[in-house]
């Protein structure tokens, strides 16, 4: 049976490369991309494309039901940044949307959902170096319990409605296609493309915040792994820790300055964002993953860094 895949938030950082990729393997015909904003170019003209709101039920159910998809991916959310700035916005968003799918993906038998959560998940308390799978877990931004909570809500449709939710915990995630959204990560993005334009960046992280992070392209065949992966295998029905690869903006800097040698690097200090990396870990377990579906990284830092600023000269 062919797939029917609805991606919700299609025009977000992940959803730009999981869309082209989805589309790839499936067919374009096969892979709805929405949003509740107008679509790229490339999306537009790569396939179908509706427009979607999370909040709004009556359009949602439309939705599945013309579609019918068996397949859905809800990445429409208000990442870390954003959210400390509208938390109540935030909240409804994040989650009145995740169960609007939840409770349509029931009705509807879609087969399988995919439900993206984050590092946010652990807080100040939470173990910082090789943080484990089960820990204490104490988010103090409303993003980071948003998708704590988030992942109990999937757990629970998965034992009580037996729906096959999926979920992994994305570090950082760093692209060329696509722009982060207010996140407290996005200095990893932006560093590139300052240094590509103007040879400098100021950050607003300080030189020794190591956060992990993850290259697109690894995240994305995380994602399509976790799907492809047989049902039976999976042990964790909340959401997977991904390690990705831990590092500093003064470790990045001086990755870039290998390509780039006059690249200079300055901190701001003093930013909204910096508490909120000081409450998340340095570097993450992610051995149940591996040994659940086999996941392993590709993309180290110098390896991320060479494809960034090879592919970003060919677009900016
Ligand atoms: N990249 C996200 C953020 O910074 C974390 O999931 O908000």
């Amino acid at each position: 049976m062919s797939e029917k895949i609805l991606v919700i938030g299609a025009n977000g950082q992940i959803g730009t490369e999981l869309v082209n990729t989805l589309r790839n393997i499936h067919g374009a015909e096969n892979v709805i991309a929405s949003d509740i904003n107008s679509p790229t170019y490339a999306i537009r003209n790569s396939g179908p494309f509706e427009f979607a709101n999370v909040l709004d039920k009556d359009n949602l159910h439309h939705l599945f039901d013309k579609h019918r998809p068996t397949q859905v991916y809800l990445l429409a959310a208000i990442l870390s940044a954003v959210g400390e700035q509208k938390p109540k916005v935030a909240w409804d968003l994040n989650m009145t949307g995740l169960i609007h799918i939840l409770d349509f993906a029931v009705e509807f038998k879609t087969a399988k959902v995919f439900w993206p959560s984050s590092i946010a998940v652990f807080g100040p308390h939470s173990p910082k170096f090789n943080t484990p799978q089960y820990c204490v877990m104490d988010p103090n931004t409303v993003y980071g319990f948003s998708k704590l909570a988030g992942e109990r809500w999937c757990e629970y449709y998965y034992a009580k409605h037996g729906l096959d939710v999926r979920s992994i915990r994305y570090p950082g995630l760093i692209g060329w296609r696509a722009s982060p959204g207010g996140g407290t990560t996005d200095y990893a993005v932006h560093i590139f493309h300052e240094a590509i334009k103007n040879g400098k960046y100021e950050s607003f992280l300080t030189a020794d915040t190591a956060l992990p992070m993850m290259y697109m392209d690894d995240a994305i065949r995380a994602t399509i792994s976790l799907m492809d992966a047989p049902a039976k295998n999976l042990s964790i029905r909340s959401s997977y820790n991904l390690a990705g690869i831990s590092f500093t903006p003064a470790q990045l800097a001086d990755e870039i300055k290998k390509h780039l040698p006059e690249f200079e690097i300055s901190y701001s200090g003093n930013d909204p964002r910096q508490p909120i990396a000081d409450s998340w870990p340095k570097s993450i377990d992610d051995s149940q993953a591996q040994h659940d579906w086999g996941w392993q990284l590709e993309f180290d830092l110098p390896k991320m860094t060479f494809d960034m600023l090879d592919n970003l000269k060919k677009t900016i």
